[in-house]
């Protein structure tokens, strides 16, 4: 679906980018958890919490009609509340999610180019991210040009340098 339109986020997609949270929550084939239980959780709250505070930037796909598909955004958490994919102050870390009948057609690949140049923009000289080692989602990062810097159990941290 190349040419779909991507604008900035603005304070009114929180809504989105919790469900997109999910998406990124459960994007395991069978996998399920109420959206309430993913939003309200510790770890994964921090990402969508507040949105969109000073430092937070994202970018949403919207398909013809209109409608919100996907969204990769970043924003910056402290070290005493850390993200899984923390690794240092001033690194901000990325979450990406796009509807499941959006996917696979680039649309994520455009978002992720789209945030990374922002946050080039701004200055950032690192991004991180997490992601479980088994989520198809590493090979898009791979070829976006993060590296795995921290392994744990079953899942990677991965930081693209942006300099
Ligand atoms: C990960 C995600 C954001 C990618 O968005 P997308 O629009 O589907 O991705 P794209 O179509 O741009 O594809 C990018 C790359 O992802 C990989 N990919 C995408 N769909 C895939 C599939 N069904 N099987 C295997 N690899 C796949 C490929 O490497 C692809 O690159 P290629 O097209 O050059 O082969 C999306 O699939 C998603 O929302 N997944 C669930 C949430 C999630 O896992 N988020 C990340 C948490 S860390």
């Amino acid at each position: 679906m190349p040419g779909l339109p991507i604008r900035p986020a603005v304070r009114s997609d929180g809504a989105f980018l919790a469900d997109m949270t999910v998406e990124a929550a459960t994007w395991r084939p069978g996998a399920s958890r109420p959206r309430y239980e993913v939003v309200s959780s510790p770890e994964y709250r921090r990402y969508i919490a507040g949105w969109m505070r000073p430092g937070d930037a994202g970018f949403v796909a919207e398909s013809p009609e209109g409608e919100a598909v996907g969204a990769a955004w970043y924003r910056m958490l402290p070290r005493d509340e850390p993200g899984f994919g923390w690794v240092g102050t001033g690194v901000p870390e990325l979450i990406i999610g796009v509807r499941p009948l959006w996917r696979a057609h680039g649309i994520g690949r455009a978002l992720l180019r789209r945030l990374l140049d922002h946050a080039r923009l701004q200055g950032f000289v690192r991004i991180s991210l997490s992601v479980e080692r088994d989520n198809y989602a590493v090979s898009l990062y791979r070829t976006e040009g993060f590296a795995v810097v921290r392994r744990g159990m079953g899942r990677d941290v991965m930081v693209k340098r942006l300099g």
